[in-house]
């Protein structure tokens, strides 16, 4: 697959409808991935969808998936969203028994590996082992729901990830999600980022497509620092 640029634009599906899924995913065809957000309850407190709806969501979906597991034991269950054709999957390290290990399965299947973390979860223990992901997502929410508010306190941590990975000469991408809008998306790629993940402000909006343009254009200008 060939990988898309930098600034990447990944809506969020949490904030499609979900009866019209097939509609919602065909107008973000001009977008970078569809994020596509797992959540069982548990480990955050809301549910979304497993394995047989992701798998149709793949079938259906004109971009290629990012999935985002907000769920207890990915050590046991992300493999299979890797094996149905996800291009990233995305595992929570503080819900993780061995992240490494994972990372390691899941590219032996074929997808990127992605690791998050919390707003309150610190960034210094991936350091040692950021060649062994694709991904890093740093939460600008709490996790769990969409349409909250962008937390720039998580802000500090992302430069220093950005930072480490640079002085590391390493090619990981930052991901953020969360409150990411026309308002605050600049400050998150002045800090680091380069994949944008985004609900309410991609469906939210009048014309989706547009609302990805805007994005794109000022997640760029933000990390040219205008
Ligand atoms: C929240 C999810 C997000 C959510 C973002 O836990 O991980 O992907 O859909 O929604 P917005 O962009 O509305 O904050
Ligand atoms: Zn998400």
């Amino acid at each position: 697959m060939d990988l898309p640029e930098a600034p990447r634009i990944n809506p969020s599906i949490l904030a499609a409808d979900f009866v019209n899924m097939q509609r919602d995913l065909a107008r973000i065809a001009t977008a970078d991935f569809a994020h596509v957000d797992v959540m069982d309850n548990h480990f955050v407190p809301n549910l979304t969808f497993g394995p047989q709806m992701v798998e149709r969501i793949q079938a259906t979906s004109p971009i290629p998936l990012d999935v985002h597991l907000m769920i207890t034991d990915p050590d046991r269950w992300a493999p299979a969203y890797a094996e149905l054709g996800a291009a990233s999957v995305t595992f929570h390290l503080e819900a993780a028994a061995d992240p490494v290990s994972l990372a390691r399965t899941l590219r032996s299947i074929g997808s990127r590996a992605g690791v998050a973390i919390k707003p309150g979860t610190p960034a210094e223990g991936l350091y040692p082992v950021l060649e062994e992901f694709d991904q890093i997502l740093v939460m600008t929410v709490e996790p769990g729901f969409g349409g909250q508010g962008f937390m720039p306190e998580t802000m500090p941590k992302l430069r220093e990830l950005r930072d480490e990975a640079r002085r590391r000469g390493s090619a990981v991408w930052l991901q953020v999600d969360g409150g990411i809008s026309d308002d605050t998306i600049a400050a998150a790629a002045e800090a680091g980022a380069d994949t944008f993940v985004a609900g309410s402000a991609v469906y939210g909006a009048d014309d989706v497509e547009a609302a990805v343009t805007r994005l794109r254009q000022r997640a760029r200008a933000g990390s040219l620092g205008g």
